[in-house]
């Protein structure tokens, strides 16, 4: 297909690390953009840009959620000769009321969503749902070994998607042809509650894990008490709305369209985390 690297920004991430395996895997050659990388990519310093951009021509952008850095940084590919880029972006952006109008990660998606729609080159955007790693190895995870999840989200359920399929639809966008100016909302086969996520990860570990269901206003004040300045806490709360307010527990057929197969289930997303020792201390 081509020789020139793919640069994956975010590649260290839950999804840019594994579509970074995905690409090496079939042997594409594979630019991690990320502060981490050698060189390192940044994307609050542009001087770095250059570096991570040049002789590419396809980009898995993983944005910089809170940041308007999706725009600028597509318009320089474009300078720079990249010819395709896959975007992640998020579920509910075009869903008036999923989220609040100012959220940051909402509003980076909206714009980035409507820079890659408008720029010159041939685009896919990936919409994912709730990541089921987000309890594994994202923001969840210290309260799953904490043994109570305390969360704002009611009774509601979430399809939660695993990052294994977001990764492999990105690879599919950036590798094969067929899906220029598509754009796919992606979820796991089911939705589950939150209680269901602790019964489900306290069983296949034998950890001792529950679920706490706090109001808004519990959840801002814990946070707050924790150290977390009062915006930052209103915004996680805000992200956790739409499973409370059931805007979350929809299916989407993202995975099915793209791959030609169903998503992965999230209960066999927990036997394998718990079999990789995901949730050893
Ligand atoms: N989590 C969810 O449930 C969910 C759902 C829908 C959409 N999303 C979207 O998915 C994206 C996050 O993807 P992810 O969970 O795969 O990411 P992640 O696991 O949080 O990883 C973040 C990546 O960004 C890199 N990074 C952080 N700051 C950077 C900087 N200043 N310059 C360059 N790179 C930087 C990190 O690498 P270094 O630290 O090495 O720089 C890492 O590779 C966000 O846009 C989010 O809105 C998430």
């Amino acid at each position: 297909m081509t020789q020139h690297p793919i640069l994956v920004t975010g590649g260290t991430g839950k999804v840019g690390r594994r579509a970074v395996a995905l690409l090496r895997d079939s042997g594409v050659p594979v630019r991690v953009g990320s502060r981490s990388a050698t060189p390192a990519f940044d994307w609050s310093d542009p001087t770095t840009w250059d570096t991570a951009l040049a002789g590419v021509r396809r980009v898995l952008l993983v944005p910089h959620d809170g940041e308007m850095l999706t725009r600028p940084f597509v318009r320089r590919a474009e300078e720079l000769g990249v010819e395709r880029v896959v975007l992640l972006s998020g579920r509910g952006v075009d869903v008036p009321g999923y989220m609040r109008e100012n959220g940051a990660a909402g509003l980076t998606h909206i714009d980035g969503e409507d820079a890659v729609r408008s720029c010159g080159l041939e685009w896919t955007i990936v919409r994912p749902g709730w990541f089921a790693q987000n309890f594994s190895e994202g923001f969840f995870r210290d309260a799953v070994l904490a043994g109570e999840l305390r969360l704002p989200a009611g009774d509601g359920a979430a399809s939660f998607v695993d990052a294994e399929d977001i990764a492999a639809v990105a690879v599919a966008a950036l590798t094969e042809d067929g899906h220029a100016g598509q754009t796919y909302e992606l979820s796991g086969p089911t939705a589950v509650t939150i209680a269901e996520v602790a019964a489900l990860i306290a069983k296949a570990t034998g950890r001792a894990v529950r679920y706490v269901p706090l109001s808004v206003e519990e959840f801002v004040a814990e946070l707050v008490a924790q150290g977390w300045p009062k915006a930052d806490a209103d915004d996680y709360a805000d992200v956790i709305g739409p499973i409370r307010r059931g805007m979350d527990s929809h299916l989407s057929d993202g995975v099915v369209r793209a791959l030609g197969r169903p998503p992965r289930d999230f209960a066999q997303f927990v036997a394998e985390a718990a079999a990789a020792g995901a949730w050893q201390d």
